[in-house]
């Protein structure tokens, strides 16, 4: 039998890296996680998972039994490994525009280490090209290593579930390295996908602008259906009546995050502002905060209002807030409002949060920023509420809506 190669995760604290290295050690490979992120570290060693993940702290436990995984302390240890996957958070600045000094920093604090024969496996979601460059730059520092670009498309939350039945891309320079990435995408999910590195690269874009675009339409329709005084919520459920072809319109929704946002404005930045639609779609996602602002204002003497808001995670039964619009609106709302009041089930990182029910009886005005399924059965107490995503009933949730 061949002896399986031995395996280090750069970022393997992270919200893909600890997924994707829990489920390779489940194949059996042997596999430790390095990450800057000592705190987590800590708390993966003792057996608690840092983010909220499906199946999450079942499998990390049932993995920290096992011998052949282990939290390295160094990064000087990927010497001793055959592959290196690189998982670290890959950024926007301020301008919306991809911060390519993190690979670079990273790549640089490997380099003394890489030896010959290596394989690097490059997850981060990346700005197209950095596979051949990174490919140029280490073989200009004279490292014969091969270099694969292999992106991850799972939903955040669902990783563990996901990785086995999302197709894994491999995107490659040359066929050695394609046969050492598939060993291990082999063993760990159903199918794999031959690409070259910019391909690779531009699908994993393209499929998370895509979602983002396609969020912002039904933005832009709601936004269209508030003008009107209509519900998007209903014209939503008229469309797709008995017709197939509208099923796949999404409601509206706060839009945002680490990943869609991110990966739209690396192609925005990649294309020399030229993707006008991707662009548009930024205006009109994260216009969507200042919109309801705006709905407020008007309907409202805000100077009186007490504002609740419910969700401040980025999406729906997560408690990540990185890139959250929920965080947008408070900002805005809390230069008139007399008060913003917060909740969140499930974030454990912002000490401003109250509980819920302290939220709805303190509240005005109450909006649902992030549809937790936990409210969908919420008392809300005859308040009113702005619910964009046409989540709540005011039957069920005794609310009345505007
Ligand atoms: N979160 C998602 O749903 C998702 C989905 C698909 C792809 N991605 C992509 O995966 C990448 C990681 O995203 P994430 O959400 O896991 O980010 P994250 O911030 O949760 O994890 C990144 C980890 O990398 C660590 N790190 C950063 N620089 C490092 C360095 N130089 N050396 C060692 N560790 C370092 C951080 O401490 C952190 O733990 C990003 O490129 C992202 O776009 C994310």
């Amino acid at each position: 039998m061949t002896k399986k190669p031995s395996i280090i995760v750069i970022g393997g604290a992270g919200h893909i890296g600890l997924p994707l290295s829990l489920c390779i050690a489940n194949a059996n490979f042997p596999i430790s996680i390095y990450d800057i992120n000592k705190e987590n570290l800590k708390k993966i060693n003792d057996g608690i998972f840092p983010y909220k993940e499906e199946g999450g702290k079942n499998l990390l436990n049932k993995i920290l039994k096992k011998k052949t995984f282990s939290i390295s302390n160094h990064i000087s240890e990927i010497k001793k490994k055959d592959i290196i996957i690189i998982c670290i958070g890959t950024p926007i600045d301020e301008y919306m525009n991809p911060i390519h000094s993190v690979i670079k920093e990273c790549i640089d604090s490997i380099l003394p280490y890489l030896s010959k024969g290596q394989l690097i496996i490059l997850r981060s979601s990346v700005s197209p090209n950095t596979t051949d460059w990174l490919n140029k730059y280490i073989a200009k520092r004279k490292k014969d290593v091969d270099i694969v670009y292999c992106p991850e498309r799972v939903v955040q939350g669902k990783a563990i579930k996901e990785i086995k039945e999302v197709p894994q891309i491999i995107g490659f320079f040359n066929e050695k390295a394609f046969i050492k990435a598939s060993k291990i995408f082999s063993k760990i999910s159903k199918k794999i996908v031959k690409a070259s590195p910019i391909e690779a690269e531009l699908s994993k874009l393209f499929c998370n602008a895509y979602r983002y675009i396609e969020f912002s339409i039904s933005n832009q329709f709601y936004q269209i259906s508030s003008a009107a005084g209509a519900s998007y919520k209903k014209i939503n459920e008229i469309m797709k009546q008995d017709y197939s072809r509208a099923n796949n319109i999404p409601s509206a929704g706060f839009s945002a995050g680490p990943c869609l946002l991110k990966d739209t404005m690396q192609l925005t930045s990649f294309y020399k502002n030229q993707f006008s639609i991707g662009h548009q779609a930024m205006l009109v996602n994260e216009g969507l905060v200042l919109f309801l602002h705006e709905k407020i204002t008007k309907t409202f003497k805000i100077s009186k209002l007490k504002i609740g808001l419910l969700g401040m995670a980025f999406k729906a039964d997560s408690d990540d807030i990185r890139d959250s619009l929920s965080y947008k609106l408070k900002k805005e709302l809390e230069i008139n409002a007399k008060d913003v009041l917060t909740t969140d089930p499930y974030v454990n990182v912002d000490k401003n949060l109250k509980p819920l029910n302290e939220v709805i009886n303190k509240s005005n005005l109450i909006i649902l920023c992030s549809p937790h399924n936990i409210y969908k059965k919420l008392n809300l107490k005859g308040k009113t509420v702005i619910d964009v995503w046409g989540f709540l009933s005011s039957k069920k949730n005794n609310c009345k809506f505007i």
